[in-house]
């Protein structure tokens, strides 16, 4: 199986220069007394103290819901179409959240990087702005109490941008050949839309998406409606996302597709956009789908969202796989691992999302380790056999992935340049299998259903794991496996 198919590019190690020292700015509010309405009020922080980003989402609100209404128009210069405007590609949205004061508030920000701010309204009344790097500092025209829900209306217009994590993968809003691609992980969401963008905060949403008539545009949710107005030349697709959604998982697909609306033997949509280009070698693996989702419910668990699918564009048209909610992205056809390991992620990364960036190996070693059950399940390795080829360090084509599997520990990452890398994915999938031989398949079954219930379309971390593991075996002893393979350095001496 080729890890770099759903990977980010590798880039050089000297490249990887973030370190976690670089990321302990400051998370509390400075306290400004506004005098509106005698509410004591206080600027709400600029990021959430997260370990890895910290400037991603911000403090003194909860957002409840999104409603944003791209319309793009892709840079058209190389047909023989004229346009009286520019040829590049231009995005004109607006974006209305629906957020909750947690604390009474003077000023908050909304993360949003690029695009031009047109105007700006808190309920209805003018706003005013200022902006600085991602963050959108908005000062509505009165302080707001806690407890109080707002809406923020954001019109902006421009160019959307492209941007690098510091793992060296793109994400962001990225021009496709035929169109565009929204893809968010870890912090691309605020290229295209403003936001509380960290995966702490989960909303629901409704993304209206207006293209050139001819044009299709997929996201996530389900397909309400899909209009064209005779006069306007253009087709708009409305999607609503009843259940959260964190920032990172909510995309946007515009450009020529196959598409196929069909349901599972449930009754639950599928909705699948192929590029054409891509529509005979993706024809049999995505067929299994269903049989896919069929097999992750038997293992996982009820199926946490309303409609299921997958995106797949051309290869160049990303660098990696995406758990987009509901409906996984790929880069040119999957082959089935990792559209097992992307269908995973739904329960183990959209449904229960980490509460921080560094709690990453809760998705990828959970989505790795589905990889190895569905091989044993299907007259491939055992997880065993698998475990067994990583210890001794005959998994990969070469040794330096091989030794790379030992650089960190799962449950703390070197820095935000690694959340990416095969500690967080292989050895945290070993970590599962550590706990699956302690406590034996019955209950092992029991504590990753029970784990994707407990924490349904919430929010949990490393220690909501181990605390819920000892809780669900009583009498067994994880003290070894906790702080050798999850938190300890280097290769633990015993398999
Ligand atoms: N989460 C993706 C997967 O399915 C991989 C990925 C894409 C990723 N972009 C990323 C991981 C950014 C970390 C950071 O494996
Ligand atoms: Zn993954």
């Amino acid at each position: 199986m080729s890890r770099s198919a759903r990977l980010a590019p590798t880039v050089a190690p000297s490249l990887r220069t973030l370190t976690v020292a670089l990321s302990l700015t400051l998370t509390l509010g400075l306290t400004a007394c506004s005098g509106t309405g005698g509410v004591h009020a206080t600027s709400g922080s600029a990021g959430v103290g997260d370990p890895y980003f910290p400037k991603s989402g911000n403090g003194g609100y909860d957002v409840t819901h999104y409603d944003l209404t791209p319309a793009y128009t892709p840079d058209t210069s190389d047909t023989s179409e004229t346009r009286d405007s520019a040829t590049a590609p231009t995005l004109t949205a607006s974006a209305t959240v629906t957020a909750r004061a947690t604390t009474p508030l003077s000023t908050f920000d909304l993360d949003f990087q690029g695009m031009k701010v047109n105007s700006l309204t808190v309920d209805g009344k003018k706003a005013s702005w200022t902006r600085s790097g991602q963050e959108l500092k908005v000062r509505p025209s009165a302080a707001l109490r806690k407890g109080r829900t707002f809406r923020t209306t954001v019109h902006y217009s421009g160019t959307p941008e492209t941007i690098t994590d510091p793992d060296g993968s793109d994400e962001g809003w990225r021009p496709t050949a035929d169109g565009a691609l929204a893809l968010g992980e870890p912090t691309g969401s605020m290229a295209w839309f403003p936001g509380n963008d960290h995966p702490s905060d989960k909303a629901t949403y409704d993304i209206t998406i207006t293209v050139p008539k001819g044009l299709q545009a997929f996201s996530n949710g389900e397909l309400r409606s899909e209009t064209t107005t005779g006069t306007a030349r253009a087709t708009t697709y409305s999607w609503h996302t009843p259940q959260p959604m964190a920032t990172y998982l909510a995309t946007v697909a515009i450009g020529h597709y196959d598409i196929t609306r069909t349901t599972t033997r449930n009754g639950l949509p599928v909705y699948v956009a192929v590029d054409p280009q891509e529509a005979a070698a993706s024809r049999k693996v995505l067929a299994r789908l269903p049989e896919i989702m069929e097999w992750e419910e038997y293992n996982f668990g009820p199926y946490p969202f309303s409609s299921t699918g997958a995106i797949v564009d051309r290869g160049g048209d990303a660098g990696y796989a995406l758990e987009t909610q509901n409906r996984p992205f790929f880069p040119g056809a999957p082959d089935t691992a990792t559209l097992v390991h992307e269908l995973a992620h739904q329960w183990y990364g959209d449904s229960v999302t980490p509460k921080t960036w560094r709690d990453m190996w809760l998705n990828e070693g959970f989505a790795t380790y589905a990889e190895w059950l569905w091989a044993e399940d299907h007259d491939g390795d055992t997880a065993q056999q698998t475990f067994d080829a990583l210890y001794r360090g005959t998994y990969f084509d070469d040794k330096a992935d091989d030794d790379a599997v030992w650089a960190f520990p799962p449950a703390t990452p070197t820095s935000a340049a690694h959340i990416s890398d095969s500690p967080v994915y292989e050895r945290g999938a070993m970590v599962l299998h550590k706990i699956r031989r302690t406590v034996g398949d019955a209950r092992f079954y029991d504590i990753i259903q029970g784990w994707a219930a407990t924490h349904r379309h919430g929010n949990a971390d490393t220690a909501d794991f181990t605390a819920y593991v000892e809780k669900m075996a009583p009498g067994k002893d994880f003290t070894e496996i906790w702080k050798d393979w999850l938190y300890g350095h280097g290769k633990p001496a015993r398999p």
